[in-house]
């Protein structure tokens, strides 16, 4: 999460968890960003694929929430399967405050982990795209996550950005916190995006970082490479385009730093399962 739209989350999380999913966990990513370009980069299409319903908003709804199963899908990746999303997930931002309102809201940030606990024995791993913005979506996904990442593109206004948005997101955890909700994570980490180790403004920016936070920032950080935005434009990872396609160079040193950040994430969650 993050924020500042182009922090690299979606790019993030599409290659974690077909990652995780390739090397064999059971996976289940989730888009809840109305945007959604997870859901695209997954072949699914948010505007004419998912016409009645199929999004996370059916079944986190406070009238006649379906099972979350019936908005899982498959895709094409063994191991991995996927919840849409698409505008409709702007619904809960609306009816949230009425539902509230009317006293029915209940505690409304656990409408993501409630509806997670339902699928708990069918996956090991569930990565969630949040939206950019600071709603109920992303509060509900911050109760039900266990580790939090947040994206950050090392320049100085994206930076600045960001710790507004640690700032606001510390007092709305504190009010949640407040009405009895558990809302400690077992880790929270910033992983670098869109870095060019050439760029020297970018690079003080990294060193005052890793001053400030010291080990919360991966170590890896995600390199900036044209092989990514290139798979992106026909809505592939690096992990599905072929070696071939790219300069053998740009595609090594891609592919080395998105695998070096997620086995850092996946130890990190093991280290957290004790094994
Ligand atoms: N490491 C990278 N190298 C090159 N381009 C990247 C990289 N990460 C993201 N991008 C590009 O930057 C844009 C924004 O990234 P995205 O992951 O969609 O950000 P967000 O989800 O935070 O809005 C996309 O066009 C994507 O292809
Ligand atoms: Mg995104």
């Amino acid at each position: 999460m993050n924020f500042k739209g182009g922090s690299g989350k979606t790019t993030s999380a599409a290659h974690l968890a077909q990652r995780l999913a390739l090397t064999g966990y059971r996976v289940l990513a989730i888009d809840l960003d109305p945007q959604a370009s997870l859901t695209a980069l997954h072949g699914v299409q948010p505007e004419f694929d998912l016409l009645d319903g199929g999004t996370l908003y059916d079944a986190i709804r406070y009238d006649d929430a379906v099972p979350i199963t019936q908005v899982i899908r498959k895709t094409y990746i063994p191991n991995l399967d996927l919840i849409p999303g698409n505008l409709e997930l702007m619904e809960f931002e609306h009816e949230t405050p009425r539902a509230l309102a009317r006293g029915n809201a209940g505690l409304f940030f656990f409408r993501v982990k409630e509806a997670l606990a339902q699928v708990d024995e069918q996956y090991d791993v569930v990565v969630i795209d949040c939206p950019p913005q600071l709603g109920f979506l992303t509060m509900s996904a911050l109760s039900a996550a266990t580790g939090v990442l947040v994206t950050i593109h090392p320049e100085m206004l994206d930076v600045m950005s960001m710790s507004q948005f640690l700032r606001m997101t510390a007092d709305l955890m504190d009010v949640i916190a407040d009405s009895g909700a558990d809302m400690s994570h077992d880790w929270m980490r910033y992983l670098l995006t869109r870095y060019e180790p050439t760029d020297s403004p970018q690079n003080r920016i990294v060193a005052f970082l890793r001053t400030m936070y010291g080990d919360k920032v991966l170590n890896s950080p995600m390199l900036k490479s044209t092989a990514i935005s290139d798979a992106g434009l026909t809505k592939q990872t690096l992990y599905e385009v072929e070696r071939s396609a790219f300069t053998r160079t740009t595609y090594d040193r891609a592919i080395e730093s998105l695998n070096a950040v997620n086995d850092e994430i996946t130890q990190l969650i093991q280290k957290t399962w004790g094994r």
